[in-house]
């Protein structure tokens, strides 16, 4: 029976993990999967994180199960951090914790699904795996384009698919730092887009995987606000991957938004089904440390100040990028203007594998870069290599 089965190519962007680790070259920079990284290209466990393990191992007393939603202390806590003062949004908000924001995006789509959704509309290029998650549950999806090539957001693209979208369809936006372009939506642009989608009826599926990276934390939820108060009903996806970051950990929360409590219940009950028939329970390791934090004064600051500590640091090497302006074939200057993790270099498929080959860059082969593997130690060799390759 097993042979009938056709064999995948291994995920592009993690192997890229392997062949960074196998590559002997002492100055190899690594601009490959979405980490964090110091000045000193390390991904260190978070001060605050190790001082909730530490108040875990002391004070937790049973690994009993809690059911599928998870730990509703860390689901709740984050709310305020997403949705604002009034984080229930007047008690339209029901969440539960996933398995990182992937669990969160496929539970998104599989209860979309349920719920009689047939296809979604999403900006290309976007994380690779969304589109996986989507043709995996055999949900049609349907793109428009995200960026434009001068590094803003194709706006008018995104406006004409909300409202030439047919019945039964849904978008997928990215709530601040886009992956991979690092092109955000002005605070005009997206009361546009939440004007447009509450026109249309298109239903709203938001991933937020980099708050708190990208402007600031309450800067990064504003456009997700600004579309859920001229809405009826969306889905939320949120990753603590990064912004706490405890990737191996997978941290995630899924939240569905509905004007009506007897729909939101029901919601929340198929989403509570789906779970435990998909992974019964989320691991709780990494959202009870979350928790831990987020219910301490002194641990949340903490926390918050290693958050500004990553984004200034993430900004100067923008700055430094950008100022170095047409670097051979390429502009860098737009990657000052863009945000979070990420940006996309105008680069071939055969310029990335010989800025592989012969000068140890590694990145993904759409050119995206991880603007964290960059440091005031290796951001010259970087610009000198981009401007060989691409001149
Ligand atoms: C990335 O885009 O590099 C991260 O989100 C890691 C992943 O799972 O792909």
């Amino acid at each position: 029976m097993l042979n009938r089965l056709e064999t995948q190519s291994p995920d592009a962007l993690l192997a890229l993990i392997k062949l960074y680790a196998d590559d002997s070259r002492t100055d190899k920079i690594d601009l490959g999967v979405g980490v964090y990284r110091t000045d000193d290209g390390d991904t260190p466990v978070f001060a605050a994180i190790k001082a909730a393990e530490q108040r875990l191992v002391d004070n937790q007393d049973s690994k009993s199960y809690l059911g599928p939603e998870g730990d509703m202390g860390f689901v709740n806590a984050l709310m305020p951090y997403i949705f604002g003062d009034d984080a229930t949004m007047g008690g339209r908000i029901a969440g539960m914790q996933t398995p990182g924001g992937t669990g969160a995006v496929r539970l998104a789509a599989a209860l979309a699904q349920k719920a009689g959704l047939e296809r979604l509309y999403m900006g290309t290029p976007s994380w690779p795996n969304h589109a996986q998650i989507f043709r995996d549950i055999a949900l049609e999806f349907a793109p428009f384009e995200h960026a434009k090539a001068d590094g803003t957001a194709n706006i008018d693209d995104v406006l004409e698919a909300i409202r030439s979208a047919q019945p039964n369809s849904g978008i997928l936006l990215h709530g601040c730092c886009h992956n991979p372009t690092g092109v955000e939506y002005t605070s005009a642009q997206w009361d546009a887009i939440g004007d447009a989608i509450a026109e249309t009826g298109i239903f709203p599926i938001i991933d937020t995987a980099y708050q708190g990276l990208g402007d600031g934390l309450e800067e990064d939820a504003a456009g997700l606000r600004s579309v859920l108060a001229k809405v009826p009903e969306a889905f939320i996806a949120y990753s603590c991957d990064k912004n706490f970051g405890m990737y191996r950990d997978r941290v995630g929360a899924f939240y569905i938004m509905a004007n009506d409590q007897a729909v939101l219940d029901k919601a929340f009950s198929n989403a509570n089904a789906l779970a435990r028939a998909s992974w019964s329970m989320p691991p709780d390791h990494g959202g009870s440390a979350v928790r831990e934090i987020l219910r301490d004064g002194e641990l949340t600051r903490l926390w918050l100040d290693e958050l500004d500590t990553m984004r200034e640091r993430m900004r100067q090497v923008r700055t430094r990028l950008a100022d170095a302006g047409q670097t051979g074939g390429v502009d860098l200057a737009p990657l000052g203007q863009q945000n979070g993790l990420f940006s996309v270099l105008p680069v071939s498929k055969e310029q990335v594998a010989t800025l592989r080959e012969d000068h140890g860059i590694y990145m993904a082969a759409s050119g995206r870069i991880n603007i964290a593997g960059l440091n005031m130690g290796n951001i010259d060799k970087f610009i000198a290599a981009v401007a060989d390759v691409t001149g």
